[in-house]
């Protein structure tokens, strides 16, 4: 296997380590990211997931361990701004993340600040609002669009950057169905592209979008697994207090009555063929 395109050893985070009440947000992180990933971070409340990818993108640098972003490590000065704009990161409000009040000139920002020549600029913001699907609202003031639209703008200012990894903490939290699926849309595009990305959300639905899934409790990681395999863990998910997807949830219950019933899966899609099968079979008979 390739190089990790994020590594991160042995990692602790403090906030405010000199204090009398120094919190330990992090508690001795490995993880390695591959390129092409699509990793879910789920994890309740205060678990660390945030301080973790803040790790990533330099908002924060280790108290202990490391962080490696393409084989650079976050401690050394010279890497950062190859490292930021190596990532781009989407957070959970899209109004903080907004800064002009035209939607062309707000995905413009980014690549405009790491120095891109003017007409690239204009390709790459082409590019940034065709993926996320807004192209047609690019001379729109950004605040009258919905909460959805918002949040895309944003993942296309992100993405205008060209980075090669996208990291969204809690990028859908704050939205509808509607707007949550639109973004997780745009995001899927983006992996398919072979962008990198980490998606931090607290719905466990959510991590079937990917291909890995990891679970956060106090400042470790506590399981690691793909998404399909994580949803086996249904008691330890239960007593971290994270629900386990609906149909996962029907399918373990079907299979106490009738331990002929699988419980591997996931969707809904997949429980429905299960139980049409089963309904078809027992006619037959
Ligand atoms: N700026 C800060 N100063 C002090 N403590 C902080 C700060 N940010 C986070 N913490 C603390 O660090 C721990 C981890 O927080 P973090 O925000 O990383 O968790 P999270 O999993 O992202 O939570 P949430 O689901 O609420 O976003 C928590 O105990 C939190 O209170
Ligand atoms: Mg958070």
């Amino acid at each position: 296997m390739s190089d990790p395109i994020v590594r991160m050893e042995g990692v602790h985070f403090h906030y405010n380590p000199d204090s009398d009440f120094p919190i330990h947000a992090l508690q001795g992180i490995d993880l390695d990211v591959q390129a092409g990933d699509y990793l879910v971070i789920v994890g309740h409340n205060g678990s660390g997931k945030s301080t973790l990818a803040k790790n990533i993108n330099l908002l924060l640098q280790p108290t202990a361990g490391d962080v490696w972003v393409k084989g650079l490590n976050t401690r050394r000065r010279e890497n950062l701004l190859a490292i930021r704009s190596s990532v781009g990161m989407v957070f959970q409000v899209p109004d903080n993340q907004i800064v002009a009040t035209i939607v062309e000139e707000d995905v413009a920002f980014g690549p405009e600040n790491i120095g891109v020549p003017r007409d690239e600029l204009r390709l790459r913001v082409d590019w940034a609002l065709e993926v996320v699907d807004m192209l047609e609202h690019r001379h729109r003031p950004p605040h009258r669009l919905s909460a959805g639209q918002k949040q895309r703008v944003a993942i296309a200012g992100a993405i205008a950057i060209k980075p090669d990894i996208l990291i969204l903490d809690e990028a859908t939290s704050l939205l509808d169905p509607k707007g949550r699926e639109e973004v997780l849309r745009a995001v899927r595009a983006l992996n398919e592209e072979g962008m990198t990305v980490i998606a931090i959300t607290h719905f466990m639905h959510e991590a079937t979008e990917g291909n890995r899934v990891v679970v956060m409790e106090e400042g470790k990681i506590v399981l690691e697994a793909s998404p399909r395999a994580v949803f086996d863990h249904v008691e330890e998910l239960r007593a971290l207090q994270l629900d386990v997807p609906q149909p996962k949830e029907l399918a373990y219950r079907l299979n106490g009555r009738d331990p002929t019933f699988p419980t591997d899966v996931v969707m809904v899609e997949e429980l429905v063929d299960e139980v049409e099968r089963r309904v078809k079979g027992g006619r037959r008979q």
